[in-house]
């Protein structure tokens, strides 16, 4: 049995991970460390949360000692992770989180696996991140790192210098020299995988996606920055967790990964594109219209006639795209979602889990500790 340290599992990226995890180890521990900033939302856990293989507990990575404590005590082989802020228009308002979490929060988890693995217990590199005495830091980054493409540049590979622009895309590159630089001078196992745009259930509805979709359900405008026409590269996130399982499977120690979906859209296209699935939806089930009497598809207008040109981000990077080939030809990994298939089934989460994103949106996720634990005790 392996125990496995998932940093940010109440996020979304981390909660989907932690999901496939439960199913795809069988047996294996999984230590959830998560601060649950307003980002992290345990209900994204609720269905699991009484596994007795999952382990929650609310700490923040910065914490000096409370990493190492959790690998010593829970026999720690994997670290994956995920926890970061992670949102690029916070990052312009308020940098300060972003250094603190995703470069002191990163060095602090370094500090704790090397102290732990390779100072007390001698643990070294190896494949498979688990078993024998494998251990393995898996570290989570971002397409942003490499900066901003022209409309027909090569999509960024491995090798493409990094060039970040947000101050969340510099913490990120911050954070993945940590790891890189832990490898070479202390030889910590580590692996990194930068992966594009992610889409998907439990994704918090400020992120292009959801934002879009609880707002057109809402009847809210769609805020589309500048033109439109920046363009992303999409991957359903259980693809991005599938890449991440295979990675610490099979991955090269010392090796990054790049994954995406060759995938590319245009914003104001993939805008369109959800609006067009929510009038399909709502003509093919009368009870949508019941629910959602503020959306223009209730009264048979288009929901596109909610788009709305917005102020700029500042800065905003005009092009991601992901040379995906390394994980494809090393270790043989394809995303299983293609777009049409991905985004129905993100439309169609959102649809049945109302609770979740209403939570999210008057702020009720914030007591579901209190509501869950607290208020059960005896
Ligand atoms: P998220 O913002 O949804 O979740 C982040 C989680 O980290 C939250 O649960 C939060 O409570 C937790 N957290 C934040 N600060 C913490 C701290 N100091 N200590 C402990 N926990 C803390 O983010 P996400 O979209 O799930 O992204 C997860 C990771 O994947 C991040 O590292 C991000 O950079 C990376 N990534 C995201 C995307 C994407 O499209 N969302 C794409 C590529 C890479
Ligand atoms: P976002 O989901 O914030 O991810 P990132 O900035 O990490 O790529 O934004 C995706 C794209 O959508 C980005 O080009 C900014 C744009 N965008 C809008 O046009 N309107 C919005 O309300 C949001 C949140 C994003």
């Amino acid at each position: 049995m392996a125990s496995l340290l998932v940093t940010g599992g109440a996020g979304f990226i981390g909660a989907n991970f932690v999901h496939q995890c439960l199913s795809s180890r069988a047996g294996d521990r999984v230590v959830v460390l998560d601060a649950l900033t307003y980002a992290g939302n345990l209900a994204s856990l609720e269905p699991v949360l009484a596994r007795p293989e999952l382990v929650f507990v609310q700490g923040d990575i910065r914490t000096a000692g409370l990493a190492e404590g959790l690998l010593r005590q829970h026999d720690v082989s994997v670290i994956v992770h995920f926890a970061a802020e992670s949102h690029v228009d916070r990052s312009i308002h308020g940098p300060d989180a972003f250094i603190d979490t995703n470069v002191l929060g990163t060095h602090e988890l370094l500090k704790a696996a090397r102290q732990v693995w390779l100072e007390e217990r001698g643990r070294g590199a190896a494949r498979g991140g688990g078993g024998g005495d494998a251990v393995r830091f898996h570290h989570v980054s971002t397409d942003e790192v490499y900066g901003s493409l022209g409309p027909d540049d090569p999509p960024f590979t491995e090798r493409t210098p990094y060039a970040p622009n947000s101050p969340y895309a510099a913490s990120k590159a911050g954070s993945d020299h940590l790891v890189r630089a832990y490898h070479h001078t202390y030889g910590l196992p580590v692996t990194t995988s930068n992966c594009s745009n992610n889409y998907g259930p439990y994704q918090f509805p400020e992120k292009l996606l959801p934002l879009m979709l609880v707002n057109a359900l809402e009847g809210k405008p769609l805020p589309v920055y500048g033109d439109g026409q920046n363009v992303r590269d999409w991957l359903y996130v259980a693809d991005h967790c599938r890449a991440i399982e295979r990675i610490l499977g099979a991955g090269t120690v010392g090796e990054t990964y790049n994954v995406g979906g060759r995938n590319e859209w245009k914003n104001l296209d993939i805008v369109r594109l959800l609006c067009r699935l929510v009038d399909e939806a709502f003509g093919a089930d009368p009870g949508l219209a019941r629910r959602f009497p503020r959306a223009p598809a209730s009264k048979g207008r288009p929901t596109d006639s909610l788009v709305t040109f917005v102020k700029d981000r500042p800065g905003h990077d005009r092009r991601y795209a992901i040379d995906a080939s390394r994980i494809e030809a090393d270790l043989g990994f394809t995303p299983r979602e293609t777009f049409e298939t991905g985004i129905r089934k993100t439309l169609a989460w959102y649809l049945a889990n109302e609770a979740w994103w209403r939570g999210v949106m008057d702020g009720s996720y914030r007591e579901w500790m209190r509501r869950h634990y607290q208020d059960s005790a005896p």
